[in-house]
């Protein structure tokens, strides 16, 4: 090829590869506060700490309480159990027993289970994993107040050697402890696997009733709402866990008649299968408790009626315009240029949250900045509209340990501050 020719095709790669890069350009994403967000950066101004804070809405809550309620209803005699890890504030927790009419808690956390059996006095409480023998002595030994472990405490426990444990707890207290079993129905993190091990335990319950005495059973099935669905349908995968489920039930009916009672807690689902369950009639008690403030990886088809109802809020601290970056300094005006939602930058109080920016629309992370927990950066259009002590508000993605790093609790109702509710601590 002659030079010229070489020349004029690098010309026209050059000139398609603009043509390309500008249509690639980013697109402004920029949006200010709707309504329901202006109202609440008003309301936050004028009233709220100005740090980071957690806002539960109790509109959204009592929506999502009352769809869970609606749906546990369904079937006669089923229970909605209240997941306290998953909502850890003592208020929080009242306020959903409340309008829920439950005294139901699922605990996974000895100083928590400590709290809630002072707190909550006449709550029925199911350990939700099985917690070394050494943290049930240590819940024994600072348990104080009229709740009455023999009565109102199921243990779990997912193996024979577990259970043992348990059993000399038992003796050495000179108490009964109630024992739930743990199902393994297709989760994999645990639980009773076999009706050899099954008979293990159930076994040891028979052989010493006065130490021990047998509660139910426990089947958490979340993978049924979140493995891709190429894996099965929702009816399908919950068909083989309620296969499992009535497999451990007819064995020990059959085997272990002595133990079986009609107030046995059949436990299952979590939020993302709550709903699910409406299809079956063995399991008497449901667990959900993320699902009702919704953070945003329950963003599931089964979680649809819920209603997003916690949010971090956080003042700007500071506006200061183009990306400057140290080092580059003037020659990070390129970012800018090119990026519509480089334009402004932000430093917001605190940062570096398990959670996404949701109001103002378009605002994002700067990585080649950096993160920070102190004073983090954040980017966005002049079409987002923040000024310096507006608040940003970002989605947590999960609640049990975003909700414990913001102090108390900030509850609202139409837009306004209600109440201040203290975490666990
Ligand atoms: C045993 C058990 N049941 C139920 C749940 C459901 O909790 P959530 O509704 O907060 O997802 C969990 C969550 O980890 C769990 O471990």
């Amino acid at each position: 090829m002659k030079r010229r020719n070489v020349l004029l095709g690098l010309g026209g790669a050059v000139a398609l590869g603009g043509i390309g890069a500008v249509l690639s350009r980013p697109k402004d994403n920029g949006a200010p506060y709707n309504d329901y967000f202006a109202a609440l950066n008003a309301e936050l101004k004028a009233n709220g700490p100005m740090r980071p804070s957690l806002v539960i809405d109790l509109d959204a809550l009592d929506h999502n309480i009352d769809t869970v309620v609606a749906s546990v209803a369904k079937e006669p005699g089923r229970h909605f159990r209240v997941v306290e890890k998953s909502l850890p504030s003592p208020k929080l927790l009242e306020y959903i027993g409340k309008r829920a009419n439950t005294k139901r808690l699922m605990s996974f956390h000895q100083p928590f289970l400590n709290h809630d059996a002072v707190m909550f006095p006449e709550s029925d409480i199911l350990i939700g994993k099985p917690l070394p023998v050494r943290s049930a002595e240590l819940f024994y030994k600072t348990h104080q107040g009229p709740f009455d472990p023999a009565r109102q405490l199921q243990w779990l426990s997912d193996t024979p050697a577990h259970a043992a444990q348990y059993l000399a707890l038992a003796k050495g207290l000179g108490t009964t402890l109630n024992l739930n079993i743990e199902l393994d129905v297709g989760l994999h993190r645990g639980g009773v696997a076999d009706m050899v091990a099954l008979t293990e335990i159930l076994q040891l319950i028979e052989d010493n009733p006065e130490q021990l005495r047998f509660a139910g059973f426990m089947g958490y099935d979340p993978f049924v709402a979140l493995v891709p669905s190429f894996l099965g349908s929702h009816d399908a995968l919950l068909g083989k866990v309620m296969a499992k489920y009535q497999a451990a039930v007819d064995h020990t009916r059959s085997q272990h008649a002595k133990l079986w009672r009609d107030d046995l807690t059949l436990n299952t689902a979590g939020s993302p299968t709550y709903k699910l369950h409406e299809a079956e009639s063995l399991s008497n008690d449901i667990s959900v408790g993320t699902g009702l403030l919704k953070p945003n990886h329950y963003d599931l088809t089964t979680l649809a009626d819920h209603k997003p109802a916690a949010y971090i809020a956080t003042p700007v601290l500071k506006a200061t315009g183009a990306v400057n970056i140290p080092g580059l300094d003037d020659k990070s005006k390129v970012f800018s240029w090119w990026d519509v939602n480089q334009r402004e930058t932000y430093f917001i109080y605190g940062g570096y949250w398990m959670a996404d920016y949701e109001s103002p629309k378009g605002l994002q992370v700067n990585n080649t900045f950096g993160r920070s927990s102190n004073q983090e950066i954040v980017n966005a259009s002049v079409a987002a509209g923040l000024k310096v002590d507006d608040q940003v508000f970002l989605r947590p993605q999960q609640v049990e340990g975003v909700l414990l790093q913001f102090g108390d609790l900030i509850a609202v109702r139409g837009g306004k501050i209600v109440d201040t509710w203290p975490v666990f601590s």
